[in-house]
C-alpha cells in the first residue's frame, strides 16, 4: 500500500528532482509524496519514453509532472504514466517561462480555467490514479481573489483530486522564471482563505516552506504542504518528515547513514553507465551545517566529474566529514 496522501511533498524541480534525485529522497522519508521535474506531453508522446519517465519502485508514492494543454493529449500521458505504476499526474499551470508560454502552457493557463478543468476532465476519464494541478494565486492582471476563486471552482468541478498552489502569483512579462520565485511576496492567507472557500478540496500549499514547525502551523489550515528548494539544498531536512509529521521513525537516524545507504544504488547505476556526478551531485548539501560539509561538498563536486570517478570518490568525500575538527559555527555556510 503506497501511502496516499499529499501532507508532505517535494516540489517538481526541473533539472533537479530527476530519478537519482527522489530515490536519493526517498531514503530520508519514506511518507513524502515526490514529483518529477516537469516532462511535457510532447516529450512523453515523441520522445524517448524509456528514459524520461523511468522511476525506480522505491520512489512511490511518486507523481509525473506534466505540462501540456491538449486534453486528448494530456489523456494519452495520463494513461501512460499510469500504466507505468506512477501514483499520480498533476498538471503544471504555474511555470512562467517564455518557452513555456508559447507553448501554451505552465501559469498562462490560470487566465483560462475551462481548458485547464477540460484537461483534468480528460484525464480523469482516461485513469483511476490521482489528478492533480499545481498554480500559482494569479498571474499578471488575473490575481483577484475572486479570479483564483473561479479557477479553483472550475477545476474542483472537473474532479481534481488535489490543488498544489505555489503562494505567489506569476508575471508572465519582465520576470525571469528564478525572479518570478522571489518576487512579489508570498501571501499565505490568500490559500487559507482558498482553502476556507472550498473545504472539500484537498489543497496543497507551496512556496517558501523552509522547516518542520513552519509545515506544521501550514498544515493547521491547508491539507498538505509542498517543500522545494530547501529540500533540495538541504536534503537532510527530510529526515525529520517522517517522525515530526506522521508519527513513524525515519528510515536512518543519519545523514551518514542515509549516504552509505545510497552506496548500493550507486553502485548499481555505475554499472549500468551512469556517472557518479549524476547522483552525487544531488547530495551535495547533505551534510550543511556539519563539520567538514564544506570539504565533501568541494571534493564531492570536483572530483565526481572526472572519468572513472567511483564509490571510491564518495567514501573519500565522507570521509573528509570525519577527518575535520572544524567548529559547527564556522562549517556552517558550508
Ligand atoms: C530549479 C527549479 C526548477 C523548477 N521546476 C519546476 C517544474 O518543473 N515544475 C513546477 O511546477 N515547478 C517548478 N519549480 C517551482 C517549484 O516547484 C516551487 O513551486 C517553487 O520553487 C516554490 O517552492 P519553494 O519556495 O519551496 O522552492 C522549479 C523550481 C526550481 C528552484
Amino acid at each position: 500500500m503506497h501511502y496516499n496522501t499529499h501532507l508532505f511533498c517535494i516540489a517538481p524541480m526541473m533539472e533537479w528532482t530527476d530519478r537519482h534525485c527522489r530515490f536519493f529522497h526517498r531514503l530520508l522519508t519514506r511518507r513524502a509524496r515526490i514529483y518529477t521535474e516537469m516532462i511535457t506531453t510532447a516529450a512523453v508522446i515523441h520522445g524517448d519514453r524509456a528514459r524520461l519517465l523511468a522511476f525506480d519502485p522505491a520512489e512511490h508514492p511518486v507523481a509525473l509532472q506534466l505540462g501540456g494543454s491538449e486534453p486528448k493529449e494530456l489523456a494519452q500521458c495520463a494513461k501512460i504514466a499510469a500504466d507505468l505504476g506512477y501514483d499520480e499526474v498533476n498538471l503544471n499551470v504555474g511555470c512562467p517561462s517564455d518557452r513555456v508560454q508559447q507553448g501554451r502552457f505552465g501559469a498562462c493557463l490560470m487566465a483560462e480555467p475551462r481548458l485547464v478543468a477540460d484537461c483534468v476532465a480528460a484525464m480523469k476519464a482516461s485513469v483511476k490514479i490521482a489528478v492533480t494541478v499545481k498554480c500559482r494565486i494569479g498571474i499578471d492582471d488575473h490575481d483577484g481573489e475572486e479570479d483564483l476563486d473561479e479557477f479553483t471552482r472550475v477545476v474542483q468541478e472537473a474532479s481534481v483530486d488535489a490543488l498544489i498552489v505555489h503562494a505567489r502569483k506569476a508575471w508572465l512579462s519582465g520576470l525571469s522564471p528564478r525572479e518570478n520565485r522571489e518576487i512579489p511576496p508570498l501571501d499565505y492567507e490568500r490559500v487559507y482563505r482558498l482553502k476556507a472557500a472550498h473545504p472539500r478540496l484537498a489543497i496543497v500549499l507551496n512556496g517558501g516552506v523552509t522547516d518542520l514547525a513552519q509545515s506544521a502551523s501550514h498544515l493547521a489550515r491547508v491539507d498538505g504542504v509542498m517543500m522545494g528548494r530547501a529540500a533540495y539544498q538541504e536534503p537532510r531536512r527530510l529526515l525529520d518528515v517522517d517522525p515530526f509529521l506522521f508519527g513513524v521513525p525515519a528510515q536512518f537516524v543519519s545523514p551518514q547513514a542515509a549516504a552509505q545507504a545510497l552506496i548500493p544504488y550507486i553502485e548499481r547505476e555505475l554499472a549500468r553507465g551512469t556517472r557518479l556526478n549524476a547522483i552525487t551531485r544531488h547530495v551535495l548539501g547533505l551534510f550543511r551545517g556539519v563539520p567538514g560539509a564544506r570539504a565533501f561538498r568541494r571534493y564531492l563536486a570536483t572530483e565526481a566529474i572526472k572519468p572513472g570517478a567511483g564509490i571510491a570518490t564518495l567514501r573519500a568525500a565522507l570521509g573528509l566529514l570525519r577527518a575535520s575538527e572544524a567548529p559547527l559555527a564556522q562549517s556552517s555556510a558550508a
